[in-house]
C-alpha cells in the first residue's frame, strides 16, 4: 500500500480533472463542516492521510494550522513540495494513522482523513485502532471528519472498469483507469496511467495495485461510536459529494 501511493505520487493529481480546483472547493467544504459543527475558534488541524496535500493545502490557505502525515513518504515528499511552492507552513511527517498519539500526541481541534483513505485499512478492527487513535489526539470538544466512498452505492463484482478521464499536461497525454475485483467485502484494483508522449506517439502503461475494504458509510459511523464519539452523522445528501461522516469528542 505505501509502494501503490510511492509509485503514485508524481502522477496524484493527475486522478482530478483540475487538482487545484478540487483543492480550493474541498477546503471550501471542510471549512463549513469545521464552522458549523465545532464553531469559529476551531484551529488546529491534523490531516491524518493527507497525501500530496489535496486538503491540507486547502485548509491551510485558510488559515488553519495545519499538521499533516501520511504512511507513504513519497507522497509526503510532494506534499511539502506542494505547500514550499505555495509558501505555506504545514508541519509534515510520516505515520501510520494506527498510532497517532505516539507520533503527534493530543489536543487538535479538528482530525481529517479525508479522499477515502480509512478504507486501506482492511478490516473493522484495523478501522477501530485508528478512530481510537484520532480519539486520542482531540482535544475535549473536538471533532473529527472523515470522507470516504459511497460505498453504499457501489455494485459488486469482478473487473469491473472505472473511468477516470482523459488529461492533457506538456507535451503528454494520460488516459487513466481502475478495474475492480471484489472479494467478499474487500476489493483489489489496479489503477492504470497510460502515457503517451504526444510529439514521439510512445505510450508508456504505468500500473499500481492496492486493496480497499469497502465498508458503508453506516457501518463506519458504528464504529466511530464505538471508538468513543459523540454525535456522529453523515452530512452528504448528494452523490456528487463522498460519504462524509463527522463525530465530536464530547466536553469531559
Ligand atoms: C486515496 S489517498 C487520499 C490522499 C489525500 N487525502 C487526498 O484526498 O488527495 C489515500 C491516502 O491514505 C494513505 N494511507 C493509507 N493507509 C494509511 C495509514 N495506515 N496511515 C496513514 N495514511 C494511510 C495513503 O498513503 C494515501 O496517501
Amino acid at each position: 500500500m505505501k509502494d501503490f501511493y510511492d509509485q503514485l505520487a508524481p502522477f496524484y493529481h493527475l486522478i482530478y480533472e483540475d487538482w487545484k480546483a478540487a483543492i480550493a472547493w474541498q477546503a471550501e467544504y471542510l471549512k463549513n463542516i469545521i464552522q458549523t459543527e465545532w464553531g469559529a475558534p476551531a484551529k488546529s488541524v491534523l490531516d491524518v492521510s493527507c497525501g500530496i496535500g489535496t486538503q491540507s493545502l486547502g485548509l491551510a490557505e485558510r488559515g488553519f494550522q495545519v499538521t499533516a502525515s501520511d504512511l507513504s513518504p513519497g507522497a509526503v515528499a510532494r506534499a511539502q513540495k506542494e505547500a514550499e511552492s505555495r509558501n505555506l507552513r504545514i508541519s509534515f511527517s510520516v505515520c501510520d494513522m494506527r498510532q497517532l498519539y505516539s507520533h503527534h500526541g493530543g489536543g487538535f481541534d479538528v482530525i481529517i482523513s479525508a479522499g477515502n483513505s480509512i478504507p486501506h485499512l482492511l478490516s473493522d478492527s484495523e478501522i477501530l485502532l485508528a478512530l481510537k487513535e484520532m480519539f486520542a489526539c482531540l482535544r475535549p470538544g473536538g471533532g473529527c471528519i472523515l470522507t470516504i466512498r459511497q460505498y453504499d452505492q457501489e455494485a459488486r463484482g469482478k473487473g469491473i472498469l472505472k473511468p477516470f478521464g482523459v488529461r492533457e499536461e506538456c507535451d503528454r497525454r494520460y488516459v487513466i483507469f481502475q478495474v475492480w475485483d471484489f472479494e467478499g467485502e474487500q476489493y483489489a484494483f489496479s489503477m492504470y496511467f497510460i502515457e503517451e508522449d504526444k510529439r514521439s506517439g510512445a505510450i508508456e502503461t504505468h500500473v499500481m495495485r492496492s486493496r480497499y475494504y469497502a465498508i458503508s458509510p453506516d457501518h463506519l459511523l458504528e464504529l466511530m461510536e464505538q471508538a468513543g464519539f459523540d454525535e456522529v452523522k453523515r452530512l452528504d445528501d448528494d452523490l456528487s459529494y463522498p460519504a462524509t461522516l463527522v463525530g465530536t469528542k464530547k466536553n469531559n
